[in-house]
């Protein structure tokens, strides 16, 4: 068999390594930075030479000539051109045959993702999206959905076993003032629909915080009715359920609709007996102090959280959102097994997770317990066109289900003024894909870690790096194969793939680093860098289309073409998969 490494940045990255530290005797920390580079220069460029001569006192040019040329004299060195440039750096052009090889090795998305087995074995919980009930899903919790669900598909790409929780927030002070301020209206609320039932209770929510706010009363009637939940009273434990369930219904209508899954749904209240474990194991471990009638942790190397504490049970008893997570990381180790843990949130959370990672290092450590890897995905906010938070104009956050609604209703009017001759049932469904693709993959687009605006007018544009703009090149890609008359996945492996023209080269060039954007994309848990990527492959394509004929009369010419063409479409439509956006055949 021919030698096809399915990621060339890491191969080449471990080819330089072990040449340079068994031919040019570099010390075992030589790091190669194998990075891709500018087209102009080659595909990638090794950055590591410089600073390593830098390091020992080596001349770099002088270390990169050696290094080149132990490169040159050993195995592999067919598989690309090499060339030096400026002070030390290689330049790695992958030649020809070889972009031609890997094109024939990795044909579908089944290839990729048996060569991409960098995690099996390894369970990683997803905790992500989790609203608190009572409250209609707004635009502030677009991000984790969206973002959560495409790591998830990102992990189970590489092989993962991935365990999607929407760990809800379900157990809250807000049901002691809903509990007592519902109590007080004796409201009939059975017949709503779950929508109207969360609207109502969202202003009965509202009244009641008035009234806490200004009656001492009312506060400790609030305060009561907590207790009673708590304490499992039968009449207050089934309002919380109607209440948890009403919520949920609604959810779910958003879930569906943005096509995203949960393996499980265990809110805080699921927890609620499992805090007192909590406290008990930390106070007995030293960990957990008694601060002004509190239960808190401090962390004495801790710059901030030497004062600032982690408190784990208030001064009246309770427990809070802090126990339920140390809770709940127990429970995931020891019944679900899991090695690692990615909590996708705001990033006004991050002290809490730091927090709450350094306490559970420390309580698995004191009890022996295997700690899962702890990660916290956080993100930055989606303002207005102003800058600012978007709201409605009476200040409210938008729900997202009328963000949806717009973006959906939106895209019908596009499609409607490019006048088609679509069914009404097929106008819905591009409609509903590309209205809803087009929020997800404009959240996408961006660097998670920055805030940014939301443009309805540049997320729903055909033009510019945006779902609809991707979604028409992959149904663009479609219509090639049905014009041909062949099944775009048929031409798997059988046929020879010719690069002959530039532009055909190009496109092979941009389709093999596919591998090194998604080992990139999960290095950081970043899904922004496969948003980049396929936008560009999208425009070299397109190039490539319309420069060349792909629909040959010469039969070779054609099924090379028609191969490069299918190549396209799978890695296409394999980022637009790991990233939660439907495609199209037709648009
Ligand atoms: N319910 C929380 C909120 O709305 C998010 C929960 C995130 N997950 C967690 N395990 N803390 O802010």
């Amino acid at each position: 068999m021919r030698m096809c490494p399915f990621d060339f940045q890491r191969f080449i990255d471990g080819w330089v390594r072990n040449v340079a530290i068994s031919a040019c005797h570099l010390s075992e920390d030589f790091d190669p930075q194998i990075l891709p580079s500018e087209p102009r220069f080659g595909d990638f460029q090794c950055n590591g030479i410089f600073a390593h001569a830098k390091r020992s006192g080596i001349v770099p040019r002088q270390l990169g000539e050696q290094v080149l040329k132990a490169l040159q004299a050993s195995d592999g060195a067919h598989l690309w051109d090499m060339s030096l440039a400026g002070a030390g750096f290689i330049n790695f052009k992958i030649a020809i045959p070889a972009i031609e090889t890997w094109l024939e090795t990795y044909a579908t998305e089944e290839d990729f993702s048996k060569a991409a087995g960098d995690l099996p074995g390894k369970t990683v919980v997803v905790d992500y999206s989790c609203p608190n009930t009572a409250k209609q899903m707004h635009v502030g919790h677009l991000r984790s959905m969206v973002i959560g669900d495409a790591i998830a598909n990102l992990l189970e790409f590489f092989g993962a076993r991935v365990i999607r929780d929407n760990h809800l927030g379900d157990w809250g002070t807000q049901f002691g003032i809903l509990l007592m301020q519902l109590r007080e209206e004796k409201l009939q609320m059975e017949n709503l629909s779950p929508d109207e039932a969360l609207e109502c209770l969202e202003n009965v929510y509202r009244r009641g915080t008035q009234a806490t706010q200004t009656s001492e009363s009312a506060m400790e009637r609030a305060r009561a009715e907590l207790v009673a939940l708590q304490n499992g009273d039968p009449e207050r434990v089934a309002t919380w359920k109607w209440i948890n369930t009403v919520s949920y219904a609604s959810f779910q209508e958003i879930y569906d609709l943005a096509r995203v899954k949960f393996d499980h749904v265990l809110g805080e209240s699921f927890y609620r007996d499992k805090v007192g474990r909590v406290c008990d194991e930390l106070s007995k471990c030293g960990i957990a102090e008694e601060s002004e009638g509190a239960l808190v942790v401090f962390h004495r190397d801790h710059p901030r959280f030497c004062q600032q504490p982690f408190i784990i049970r208030k001064r009246d008893g309770a427990s809070n959102y802090a126990t339920t997570d140390l809770a709940t990381v127990l429970h995931r180790r020891e019944e679900w097994h899991c090695d690692e843990i990615v909590y996708v949130t705001d990033g006004r959370q991050r002290d809490h997770f730091e927090q709450l990672f350094l306490t559970a290092k420390r309580w698995f450590s004191a009890k022996g317990y295997a700690l899962p890897v702890l990660k916290h995905v956080w993100f930055g906010t989606v303002c207005g066109e102003d800058g600012k938070a978007i709201k409605t104009r009476s200040g409210e956050p938008i729900r997202l289900k009328t963000l949806f609604s717009e973006a959906i209703q939106r895209a019908d009017e596009i499609i409607a003024s490019k006048g088609t001759d679509l069914t009404a049932d097929e106008r819905m469904r591009i409609s509903r894909t590309v209205g809803v693709g087009a929020i997800k993959y404009g959240d996408l687009l961006q660097n998670r870690t920055s805030d940014y605006a939301f443009s309805w007018d540049k997320m729903l544009s055909l033009e510019g790096n945006t779902a609809p703009y991707l979604q028409y090149a992959v149904a663009r890609i479609y219509a090639i194969f049905r014009r041909a008359g062949i099944d775009p996945d048929a031409p798997g492996k059988s046929h020879k793939i010719h690069l002959l023209e530039p532009q055909e080269i190009a496109l092979g060039r941009k389709l093999l680093l596919y591998p090194c954007v998604l080992h990139q994309a999960l290095a950081d848990l970043r899904p922004h860098f496969i948003c980049t990527y396929i936008y560009e492959l999208a425009g070299i394509f397109s190039t490539f289309y319309n420069s060349t004929k792909v629909l040959d009369e010469d039969q070779q010419t054609l099924l090379s073409r028609l191969s490069l063409c299918a190549r396209t479409l799978t890695i296409l439509r394999s980022g637009l998969n790991i990233l939660g956006i439907g495609v199209l055949e037709k648009m």
